[in-house]
Order: C-alpha cells, then sequence, then structure tokens
C-alpha cells in the first residue's frame, strides 16, 4: 500500500513570483495513444510526468508502443500505427486514472485482441458503463465483469468493428474520446454527437496528426465524424500547461490578500476556460498576458492579484469548461461576499471520489455555511473561515489541493488526511507552492 500523506496548510503570507504548473493531463494521455497510433516517430515536450500519464505510458508500452523519456519532460514515441495494437500479456493498471482507462478501452475495442483492465479503488468505483454501451455497439465485448460497469474487467475488441452514430447522454470528453479512438482501426465513418461542447482535444491533435475529421454544429452542440482507418502522421507537440492544475495557485492568489503573481504558459482552450470566466464574474483580477497560439492551443501568461470577490450564479451550461474546477471554485466562493450558487452538478457524483458530497463534508467541517443540492451547490461566502479541521479526501487529488489552498487563508490550520493522490495530477505541488509563499507541513505515516 502506498503511504499516507497528512497535510496541513496555514495562514500565509501574499503569494508573489511566477510559476508553470504542470503540462495538462488531457493532451498529455493523448499524445501518448495518438503517438503510439502514428507510424514513426513523435517528439513530446513538457509531457506530464504524473502518476495518471505514467499508466497510459504503461499501457500503450503493453501494447507495443515504444515510449521512451529522452530528457527533462522530454518523450519520445515510435508508433504502431493504427489497428497495430498487439494484446498486451497482463492486465492493464490505470491506477488513479479515469482518462486514461477510458481512453484505452475505446482504443481496445477496435482491435481484435483481449485485455483485462484494472485501477485503484477510486477508480474501481467509477462507471465504465458509458463508455462499453457505445463499444459494444461496435463490436465490442465484456469478457468478464462483477456488473458491467465497473472494473476489473475485461474487454474482447471487435474483430470486425462496425462504424456507428452515438448520441452522447452525458456532456463527457472521456465517452466522445473512447468513441472516436475506436473509430481509428474502424472503416467506414464514426460519428459522435455531443449536445454539449466538452474539451475537444481529441479532435484537434487527430486533425494535427492528419486524420480526416468533419465537425459541424448542429442544431444542439457538434456533430464529429471520423473517417476510419486513417495513416496518422507522426509530429511534434510541446504540451502547455494545465488550466486546470492552475486553478489552485490562480484561487489561493485570489483570496491571500497582498497576492501578485504570474502563472506561465496557461493553455486557454475556450472548453477548459469556464472558472476564468466564473473567477471574472466574481471580480477576480486576473489579466491574460502574451496570448498566442502553440500547437493547434491558445496559451498566455495569466497575472492574478489578491481581489475581493463577491458571489455569482454559475450556469449549469458552463459546467462541461470547468467540471474539474468546482472543488477550487468552492474555496473563492467561501471567501467571497454573498451567495454563490453552482448548477447543473450531476457529473461531480462520479469523479476520483463523489466531490459535490466531499466538498460538502469539507466545507462544514471548516465552518462554511452551504447547501448540498442534487446536482447543486450553495455557498454562503465570509471573510474568515474557522478552518480547523482535518478533511477526507477520498483518494481525490483536487479534493486534496482545494482544502489545502482554503487553509491558507483560513483562521486555523486545515489538514488533510492524505496528500498521496497530489501526485496523479500535479506532482511538486507542495514546493511549487511553498516557493510562492505557502505554509505547509507534511508529516508522512
Ligand atoms: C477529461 C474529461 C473530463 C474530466 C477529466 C479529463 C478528458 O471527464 O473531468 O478530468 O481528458 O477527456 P468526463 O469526460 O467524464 O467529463
Amino acid at each position: 500500500m502506498a503511504k499516507i500523506l497528512p497535510i496541513s496548510a496555514q495562514k500565509s503570507e501574499p503569494l508573489l513570483g511566477k510559476l508553470r504548473v504542470p503540462s495538462d493531463k488531457s493532451i498529455s494521455h493523448r499524445a501518448l495513444i495518438l503517438g503510439t497510433s502514428c507510424v514513426g516517430e513523435t517528439l513530446v515536450s513538457n509531457l506530464l510526468e504524473a502518476e495518471d500519464i505514467m499508466a497510459t505510458a504503461d499501457a500503450m508500452r503493453a501494447m507495443g508502443g515504444h515510449i521512451e523519456k529522452t530528457g527533462d519532460g522530454r518523450w519520445l514515441i515510435k508508433g504502431v500505427g493504427t489497428g497495430g495494437l498487439s494484446q498486451p500479456d497482463q492486465p492493464l493498471d490505470f491506477g488513479n486514472s479515469g482518462t486514461g482507462v477510458r481512453l484505452c478501452l475505446g482504443l481496445v475495442a477496435s482491435h481484435n485482441m483481449t485485455v483485462e483492465f484494472s485501477g485503484d479503488a477510486s477508480l474501481s468505483k467509477r462507471p465504465m458503463g458509458r463508455v462499453l454501451k457505445p463499444l459494444a455497439d461496435i463490436g465490442a465485448s465484456i469478457v468478464s465483469s462483477h456488473d458491467r460497469d465497473r472494473l476489473p474487467l475485461t474487454l474482447k475488441g471487435a474483430a470486425n468493428p462496425l462504424a456507428i452514430e452515438y448520441t452522447l447522454p452525458v456532456a463527457s470528453a472521456q465517452v466522445k474520446s473512447a468513441i472516436l479512438l475506436a473509430g481509428l482501426n474502424t472503416p467506414g465513418i464514426m460519428t459522435v454527437i455531443e449536445p454539449e461542447p466538452t474539451r475537444d482535444h481529441t479532435e484537434r491533435m487527430l486533425s494535427y496528426f492528419g486524420a480526416e475529421l468533419n465537425i459541424t454544429p448542429e442544431a444542439q452542440g457538434r456533430r464529429i465524424e471520423l473517417t476510419g482507418q486513417p495513416e496518422l502522421r507522426p509530429g511534434i507537440l510541446n504540451i502547455p500547461a494545465d488550466p486546470s492544475s492552475a486553478a489552485f495557485p490562480l484561487v489561493a492568489a485570489l483570496i491571500i490578500p497582498g497576492s501578485d503573481i504570474v502563472l506561465k504558459d496557461v493553455m486557454l482552450n475556450p472548453t477548459r476556460t469556464g472558472l476564468i470566466t466564473t473567477l471574472k464574474e466574481m471580480g477576480a483580477k486576473i489579466t491574460i498576458v502574451d496570448e498566442r497560439e502553440e500547437g493547434g492551443e491558445t496559451i498566455g501568461d495569466l497575472r492574478v492579484e489578491a481581489s475581493e470577490l463577491k458571489g455569482v450564479q454559475v450556469p449549469s451550461s458552463r459546467a462541461p469548461s470547468m467540471i474539474d474546477e468546482y472543488p477550487v471554485l468552492c474555496v473563492a466562493a467561501a471567501f467571497a461576499s454573498g451567495q454563490t450558487h453552482m448548477a447543473g452538478l450531476g457529473e461531480l457524483r462520479v469523479k476520483e471520489s463523489d466531490r459535490l458530497a466531499a466538498m460538502a463534508a469539507g466545507l462544514k467541517a471548516c465552518g462554511v455555511e452551504h447547501e448540498e443540492g442534487e446536482d447543486s451547490l450553495f455557498i454562503c461566502g465570509k471573510d474568515s473561515i474557522p478552518g480547523g479541521a482535518t478533511i477526507k479526501t477520498h483518494m481525490d487529488h483536487r479534493i486534496a489541493m482545494a482544502f489545502l489552498i482554503m487553509g491558507l487563508r483560513s483562521d486555523s490550520p486545515i489538514t488533510i488526511d492524505d496528500g498521496a493522490m497530489i501526485a496523479t495530477s500535479f506532482p511538486g505541488f507542495i514546493d511549487e507552492m511553498t516557493a510562492l509563499g505557502a505554509t505547509f507541513k507534511t508529516s508522512a505515516e
């Protein structure tokens, strides 16, 4: 068993300085998967070297990809081409990563091979039926699983995969991506219709590697058509900083009086910027400096100054563009004047933990007035929050980081029961935040 790592955060001096948070997790998964699906060598710089991504790298290696670290953040991928994966001789263990497992289920679904998928205790509670259903329509079948919805499970890919047209019942980039990845080794046109736009990194990277994609707006959402069995050409990828990781120092700087920081190279893809929009509505002083295009994504440096925040209504339509940012938005809302109401949060219940319940429990423990609905959350902000609690993180990195940020401004320190999972997305979180001026105490058990 991994070591349990309780961490405390206490009232801190202003945060000052510059930070490049780790690279984008979503793009890093896709770089490894699509790099392996190319014929030839792809060079990646600034790959996120976190546990979730290393699990995907191991899975791609086990299926024949050659993935090698060549320097700091620099990786070389020698691809096997679409349809070129080979049957792994051991189960693929995705650890804590929902993105890794769901995307790889899609990839495997159109290969004539049988693969066992597993994960840690948190991942083994998360629903897989949402991807398995369309993959069954494509022709894949579940050979073994407890309830056809959870890991561990064994998937037999289709010998003759069928192109389907599938309308997403939930706004999920993982489900969309799983179907498109299955489409790589499927003859014909694989079609996904998404009623609400979700992060589009798979589409962007597929186009970059030369796949034929047709994206058209629908009355509601978008229709995405992928022409199957493309020959993907390798390329060079430089991965920008992850806006979902940047969210933590960003909110910390907003709530700690006197703070003034710059977050470097943050990806500003419009399918990911819901938190920035919301915080600006709350009165946050966030200035985008040096906005530029790099590798098909808009990126920029964010100057963030401590701000007087006020409560707002966050519409459910914004949820897909900030789905991973609600835990830390709760922290901003807790220190804002007035009330914040967040709607359309149903998907938070099936993340690395039930994030809605975990946030509500933590807010209660720290003395923040709030109300948890089935898929909504109401928070009544205050200038001072008692803190002084130990928070259950439920193996969820974003719950862990959110409450550590809250502890940097609460009256008494906040302790999280276990910070080990932070390494799944933001290795170096404690050191990088400490360098900006945050105060933490770590005690390994
Ligand atoms: C992700 C999609 C989102 C997000 C997750 C990463 C991706 O999940 O929460 O952290 O990389 O496609 P859903 O697709 O379940 O919304």
